[in-house]
């Protein structure tokens, strides 16, 4: 199984990064997480996609294409998802049929403060229904006051190590059950 890794953050420190990496590590036998990294999408432009999909956005539709489900790593800027993810989700959603249709995703995220970035995901949560993305209901990961978990990007805190492993665990169980 191959699970596509993304994360709404270019940052190199990124905590939500850091979850991806995380949840890679803990993949049981079987199943793979390749990190899709967002750096060279360009904006969405109509005028744009009229000549044709530039490269990178080719390859971040290949990716979704190539995978069976899509983690998302959802970082909360000013109580929404990142410019950066919803860019990306824009251009996935685009095409006939577009990369996202019936995909299978599921939401983790991290930020210092107290929330954990709920309010983004639950804005993330409304975009990918749009997009007839498949989010799996299994509950949330919010991983608040990030940086006192996560340290030169590694998630360092064995709870929240002991949640996203059973999170994704119910991830792959839900792929599973999806895709036959
Ligand atoms: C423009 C901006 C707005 C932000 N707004 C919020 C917010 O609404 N809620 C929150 O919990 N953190 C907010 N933050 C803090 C981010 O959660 C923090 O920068 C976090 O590290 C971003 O995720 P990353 O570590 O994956 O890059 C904001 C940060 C920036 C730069």
């Amino acid at each position: 199984m191959r699970i596509l890794g993304v994360s709404g953050s270019l940052r190199a420190a990124s905590f939500n990064s850091a979850l991806l990496r995380a949840a890679a590590d803990l993949a049981p036998d079987g199943v793979t997480i390749e990190l899709f990294g967002l750096h060279d999408l360009p904006l969405f432009n109509a005028d744009v996609e009229a000549q044709g999909d530039p490269p990178a956005v080719t390859a971040w539709k290949d990716a979704i294409r190539a995978s069976d489900g899509i983690l998302f790593a959802c970082p909360e800027y000013n109580a929404g998802i990142t410019g950066v993810l919803k860019n990306a989700i824009d251009w996935a959603s685009r095409g006939d049929p577009a990369p996202l249709t019936g995909q299978v995703a599921c939401i983790v995220g991290a930020s210092p403060g107290m929330t954990g970035s709920a309010r983004a995901q639950d804005q993330l949560r409304l975009i990918l229904r749009r997009t007839l993305t498949h989010v799996a209901p299994i509950g949330e990961i919010l991983v608040f006051q990030a940086h006192t978990k996560i340290e030169d990007g590694q998630l360092k805190d064995e709870r929240t190590t002991t949640l996203l492993g059973a999170h994704f665990q119910r991830f792959i169980d839900e792929v599973r059950q999806r895709r036959g």
